[in-house]
């Protein structure tokens, strides 16, 4: 039998993060995700996701001054960006400037290094913003903690405090998924010994896709689709009966309602004034799950994380052409994760094909 992308295939134990899709239920290391985004920040999650247990608060001090030591962009990523191509996108240029990165070690792959490559995210892309749109780079700042000084870096404002929870929020609940396509990748890629700067650009390639984390980009433009037309319903419709699929609903494991979409919409909820975006928002969640329970019924198909994180995103002013790699910059710490436990117990990846293809008689 052949498992096409390997639905159901488990070939791997993990005490990462536990999914459960029929309940709509996230786990990390034994906690409730949706409890973690609301009370912690970003490095007490990255730190219990890396290390295994919450950090005590030296510990917390500790890391959150490790982030705040590597925050410098070296002058050869600086000259790497500078010669990319304008044509390349962010994600383009995050999986080759995250490439380049010196690990100070080969062989073992280290927090030290997690946290390296998770705080020269904001950096890489803030520079890359100077050279194309010539916006200001940021002055590097070591008063800001890790959501506060991403904001801060990719859109050039102060960041204010509830702007930042909306965001941490975000971040939080899309740090880590299971064996998602690109935390897949990863592994693949270290499952060679292979190291963690090859690991996170393989899964940065994966993770570009518009069915993994491009889809936010595509929810944008179904909403600007929705506010064009007087038939929103007959719209959603006609995109499902071509065998379109609506960007922001369906998931691998989810047959109900992801629980990072239903955090992310009470984030949401708690900080609307007048807008007509998130309102526009819930009327086309509500038409697209009718429709898609009416054209493709016991299908489970309900909204996931990039339908909400779409919403979160123009709340706060990021740019569209920033969604996906603002998903990358928390998933950074998920893909490290999985790189040190593949590494606790590596066993390579290499699944069979089955050869359909002609067979040559001599
Ligand atoms: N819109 C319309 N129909 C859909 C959708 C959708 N978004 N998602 C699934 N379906 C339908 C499929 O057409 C299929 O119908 P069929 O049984 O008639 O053939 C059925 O539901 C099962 O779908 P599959 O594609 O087989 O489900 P799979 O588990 O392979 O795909 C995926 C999951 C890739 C997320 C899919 O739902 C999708 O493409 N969604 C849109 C893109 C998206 O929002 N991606 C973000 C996911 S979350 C994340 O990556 C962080």
């Amino acid at each position: 039998m052949i498992h096409k992308g390997l639905k159901g295939i488990v070939c791997t134990e993990t005490k990462i993060s536990m999914i459960d899709g029929e309940q709509g239920q996230l786990v990390y290391r034994g906690y409730d995700a949706k409890a973690l985004a609301k009370d912690c920040s970003f490095e007490e999650v990255a730190y219990l996701l890396w290390y295994g247990e919450l950090p005590t608060e030296r510990q917390l001090d500790h890391i959150k001054g490790q982030f705040k030591s590597s925050r410098q962009l070296p002058n050869y990523m600086k000259h790497i960006i500078e010669q990319l191509p304008e044509s390349l996108d962010m994600l383009d240029v995050l999986r080759s400037v995250i490439s380049t990165v010196e690990l100070s070690s080969f062989d073992e792959p280290r927090v030290k290094d997690a946290i390296k490559i998770t705080t020269l995210v904001p950096g890489i892309i803030a520079y890359r913003l100077h050279i194309v749109s010539g916006k200001l780079f940021p002055e590097i700042r070591d008063d800001l903690d890790h959501v506060a000084y991403y904001y801060y870096m990719v859109t050039g404002q102060e960041p204010k405090l509830e702007h930042v929870r909306a965001l941490e929020t975000y971040m939080i609940l899309t740090m880590e998924h299971g064996l998602n396509a690109s935390t897949f990748s990863a592994r693949v890629t270290v499952s060679t010994k292979s190291d963690l700067a090859s690991a996170i650009t393989s899964a940065i390639g994966t993770m570009k896709g518009p069915l993994h984390g491009g889809a936010p980009t595509g929810v944008l433009e179904l909403l600007n689709e929705a506010v064009q037309t007087h038939d929103i319903r007959s719209m959603i419709q006609e995109k499902v009966q071509q065998g379109e699929k609506l960007m922001g609903f369906g998931h691998r494991v989810y047959k109900t309602m992801d629980p990072r979409a239903i955090a992310l919409k009470d984030v949401l909820q708690q900080n609307k004034q007048d807008d007509d975006w998130f309102d526009l928002a819930l009327i086309v969640e509500e038409i697209a799950i009718s429709v898609l329970e009416e054209l493709k019924p016991g299908r489970g198909l309900y909204t996931n994380v990039e339908y909400y994180a779409a919403a979160v995103m123009n709340e706060l002013e990021i740019d569209a052409n920033l969604f996906t790699a603002t998903f990358t910059a928390s998933r950074v710490v998920g893909w490290s994760a999985h790189v040190m436990e593949q590494l606790s117990d590596n066993v390579i990846f290499r699944p069979k094909a089955e050869y359909v293809g002609p067979v040559f008689n001599h």
